[in-house]
């Protein structure tokens, strides 16, 4: 499930700014460079070298290394390793327009009890998948109510006349018959699995991750070499990675809403927003 990286370096940029609360502008005058500089850099038309970098890593409190290799295309997460527990996991690559999400399959081995985690856009290639499978869906499960991750919650909803669950505290997505509401902590049954949520807000305030095993679903909070937006809460965003996601032992799987599979001890080592916290 490797593939290239869901944030580049203007990504990784912007966000580390939002979480200082600086413009382009106080970037600039920190790290010693052109906001011009910063611009097409968060414009994706520009990689400055690796002086440069360092600057900015320094200003930003981000991990220079970690940052050098990202912005030089030098670190991909290695292709994670299948989990060995009982059950399947299929990675679903969706597009809502031209912006690729991913949404994933869960399958009980021994009953063959399925659940969708988050629906994508294109709820035609999960009823598409699940028939070439031969899976029948029990369960929806939403990490969050962003379009790209549960607006193909009606035609779902039609098809498999099945529950959906999504954290109390994220709007309600339109398009169930059947919503019910999760806490931090809950256990959700799926055949012989117990699947825990994970409270991990600051993308959206209600957003939660999903565990199994050893493997998480972790939605738009934590990202391969990068941090998801944080739409309700910058510091909170970072408690819920730093605190409930890469506390989790190393080998820990991360499946998330965009960008490659990794695990905590890639992300620990070379994500660029927690090398040094973690
Ligand atoms: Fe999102």
């Amino acid at each position: 499930m490797a593939g290239s990286l869901e944030d580049e370096l203007g990504d990784i940029l912007e966000k580390s700014r939002d979480g200082k609360g600086w413009t382009q502008s106080d970037l600039a005058r920190a790290s010693g460079i052109k906001a011009s500089d910063v611009y097409r850099m968060e414009r994706y038309e520009f990689v400055p070298d690796e002086n440069i970098l360092q600057n900015l890593a320094e200003a930003l409190d981000l991990h220079a290394p970690s940052l050098i290799a990202i912005a030089k295309g030098r670190w991909v997460p290695q292709p994670i390793e299948p989990d060995p527990s009982p059950f399947d996991i299929v990675c679903l690559d969706l597009f809502v327009g031209t912006y690729p999400v991913k949404c994933y399959l869960l399958t009980c081995k021994a009953t063959k009890a399925t659940a969708v985690i988050d629906t994508g856009g294109n709820p035609e290639a999960v009823i598409k998948k699940t028939k070439e499978l031969n899976l029948q869906l029990e369960k929806i499960l939403l990490t969050h109510a962003h379009f790209d991750h549960a607006g193909g919650l009606e035609l779902l909803d039609k098809t498999f006349h099945c529950p959906t669950w999504i954290d109390k505290r994220e709007p309600c997505p339109s398009g169930s018959r059947d919503l019910r509401f999760l806490e931090d902590g809950e256990m959700i049954k799926l055949g012989n699995l117990n699947i825990e949520v994970l409270f991990t807000p600051g993308h959206t305030s209600g957003g939660i991750s999903y565990k199994v095993h050893d493997s998480v679903f972790s939605g738009d909070a934590i990202f391969a070499g990068s941090m998801g937006r944080a739409n309700s809460s910058w510091p909170e965003l970072y408690s819920s990675i730093t605190q409930k996601l890469l506390t989790l032992p190393d080998h820990t799987r991360l499946f998330p809403g965009h960008g490659p599979a990794t695990t905590v001890g890639e992300e620990k080592r070379n994500n660029p927003f927690f090398c040094r916290t973690a």
